[in-house]
């Protein structure tokens, strides 16, 4: 693979694992998924995490995921591109949720308020997650799709979109602080 084709192939891969949060920011609300509940003295997670954005960012990286299933199917997209096994699908959106809720863990951990920015952190815990999950709810793709180009390529590709879309939710008033 060119060096391009490696990045389109890592930003394909990893949409189902970038609109999730962004989901969640928009669709969120409603009940803590701590439900309020204390760890030494802090918040297991913060109110910032609730179980309405995880599920809605869970249906929606899956239901994006099965949307470009449907694009290569009807040939929209170059045949480079893979689809996705529908349980990597599922598994690539809960692991992107599920590291946001751990990066505020140990956020929490750390004496951030909720909406602290944690440098490094906030930019990748979707990523970690997203590949933790995969490679363990379906090991055999996600070895074949995310070889070491396309995950050093989905490292670096990551903190720029990351910031970027970030900026613009803040702009549009979508999120209270721009990270
Ligand atoms: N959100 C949600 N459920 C999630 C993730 C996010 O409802 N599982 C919503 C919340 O309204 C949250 C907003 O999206 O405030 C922004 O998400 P994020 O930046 O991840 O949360 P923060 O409020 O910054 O909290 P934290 O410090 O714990 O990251
Ligand atoms: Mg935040």
């Amino acid at each position: 693979m060119s060096v391009v084709q490696t990045v389109v192939v890592a930003i394909w891969l990893m949409l189902p694992t970038y609109v999730p949060n962004n989901a969640a920011v928009v669709l969120g609300g409603g009940t803590p998924v701590d439900f309020g509940r204390e760890w030494r003295g802090d918040r297991i997670l913060g109110d910032g995490k609730t179980w309405r954005g995880g599920a809605a960012g869970v249906g929606a990286g899956f239901a994006l995921a099965v949307l470009l299933n449907a694009a290569a199917a009807q040939g929209y997209v170059p045949d480079f591109l893979p689809t996705f096994e529908l349980r990597a699908a599922f598994a690539l959106a809960l692991g992107a949720i599920l590291g946001d809720m751990g990066a505020s863990f140990l956020k929490r951990r750390t004496g951030r308020e909720r909406g602290a920015p944690f440098p490094g952190v906030d930019q990748l815990d979707f990523v970690v997650g997203a590949f933790v999950v995969t490679a363990v709810l379906a090991p055999g793709w996600f070895f074949e799709q995310f070889t070491v180009d396309v995950v050093v390529a989905v490292l670096v590709l990551t903190p720029l979109l990351h910031v970027t879309t970030n900026l613009i939710a803040y702009r549009l008033g979508l999120k209270d602080e721009p990270w």
